[in-house]
């Protein structure tokens, strides 16, 4: 039985989510075990360091390269740690640390007004292909650990022309369909993004679909950070945001915007819901009298409406529960305003399905190697628009594996 850890720094770049697993089974019989599970924080220079450059902080390659390492360097750490008690793992799926991510169309956030005018719109290489970029890289996770390492998810997908993201759906698929329910597993990381799995009869698994759905916690990470002057980082159990009022006209406001009116295939990152976005929002909160409180709410009541919203206009069905992971899972005020918002829709976390709410990202990224190692594909085209299904993830073998 194939022991793999999955490793993920999502866009909050909180810290590693490091997820240890036994595996069983491929596709409907696909089980998994959670051994061990932990997130291991950056420390606070490589994080400043991180978030400087995904708000576009100019980089020497040099300074590239050393990045790289050093984040590569936690990487490895994490995987070390959480074996300690348990039996070394046979296999690393790391997606690293997205800096930057740039999806494929011109009509997506930021790249409808940036295209430049030298080319016809249709010959850019934005209009065709994206550009995503993940940093600690694998074969130093591979030579620091002594185990075959699996990273770089998400570039097969992207040079089959698609977001390349979401790419757990499938994973999604296996773990959590039901034979008579329509269910989204609605991730709340940094950003959202949904799976939807119909009931589980006919060509079921070719009806799964997904996307980003927007802000998750980046917005609320960030208003946190600044009404505090860094000494908070998130609003624990959205209690803040729960002693403030959203204000519906900004909501709606904000819910006009392209990116929410796009259908997907789409996905999302920091380049358009980060610091320039969150300033805006301050601004406009400011000219609506909001207190901090206020803006948190509102914020909130941003990634639920956005949630609902994508639900309603993109699904072929509204889903009979919602089961929630990642850390807005934990805010308490998001999820009861999210339950309120889905109405009759049942809301649940993975941990009532069996999957930890926290390390699932974790754990899909373990499948999604354990997957690589066997030679299985693990994008569904449908899901991120790449024109087939490819085998994602580079393979790395420790120095010493073949001598
Ligand atoms: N108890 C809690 N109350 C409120 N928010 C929480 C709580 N615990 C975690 N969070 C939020 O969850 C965020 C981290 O979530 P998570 O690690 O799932 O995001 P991520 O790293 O962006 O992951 P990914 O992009 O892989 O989905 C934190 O930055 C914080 O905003
Ligand atoms: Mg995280």
């Amino acid at each position: 039985m194939p022991r793999v850890i999955g490793l993920i720094s999502g866009t909050s770049v909180d810290g590693i989510d490091a997820a240890l697993v036994e595996i069983t089974g491929t596709d409907i019989d696909l089980k998994v075990e959670l051994l061990a599970g932990a997130t291991y924080p950056y420390p606070e220079k490589l994080k400043e360091q991180i978030l400087e450059v995904c708000a576009g902080a100019a980089l020497s390659m040099a300074e590239l390269a050393e990045l790289d390492d050093a984040i590569a360097l936690q990487f490895a750490q994490a995987a070390r740690e959480i074996q300690i008690g348990h039996h070394p793992a046979d296999l690393i799926g790391s997606h690293g640390q997205t800096v930057y991510h740039r999806p494929k169309g011109l009509n997506v956030g930021k790249l409808n007004v940036e295209g430049s005018n030298l080319q016809p719109a249709n010959l850019q290489p934005s209009a065709f292909l994206g550009y995503t970029f993940q940093l600690g890289r694998g074969e130093l996770i591979a030579h620091l650990t002594g185990i075959k390492t699996v990273s770089n998810f998400r570039a097969a997908d992207v040079a089959a022309q698609g977001q390349g993201a979401p790419l757990v759906p499938k994973v999604d698929a296996y773990l959590f369909s039901s034979p008579t329910q329509h269910q989204c597993i609605q991730n709340i990381g940094g950003i959202g993004n949904l799976t939807y799995l119909p009931a589980r009869h006919g060509n079921w698994i070719d009806r799964v679909c997904g996307w980003d759905t927007g802000p998750g916690n980046t917005l609320l990470d960030l208003a946190v950070h600044h009404f505090t002057g860094g000494s908070q980082t998130y609003d624990q159990d959205g209690n803040w945001a729960a002693s403030g009022t959203p204000c519906d006209a900004l909501v709606e406001q904000w819910l006009s915007q392209d990116f929410f009116q796009i259908a997907p295939p789409k996905s999302t990152g920091r380049e358009l819901f980060g610091w320039d976005y969150f300033k805006q929002c301050l601004a406009q909160g400011e000219a609506y009298n909001l207190t901090p409180a206020d803006l948190l709410a509102t914020l909130t009541e941003l990634t639920v409406r956005s949630i609902v919203m994508s639900y309603q206009s993109f699904l072929p069905q509204m889903p009979q529960r919602v089961l929630l992971c990642g850390g807005g899972s934990r805010n308490l005020y998001l999820k009861q305003r999210l339950a309120y918002q889905l109405g009759s829709t049942q809301v649940l976390t993975t941990d009532e399905a069996g999957v930890s709410a926290d390390f699932k990202e974790a754990i899909a990224f373990a499948v999604l190697a354990h997957w690589r190692n066997l030679g299985i594909p693990g994008n569904l085209p449908k899901v991120t628009g790449a024109n087939s299904a490819v085998l994602l993830g580079n393979v790395y073998l420790p120095l010493d594996a073949g001598s």
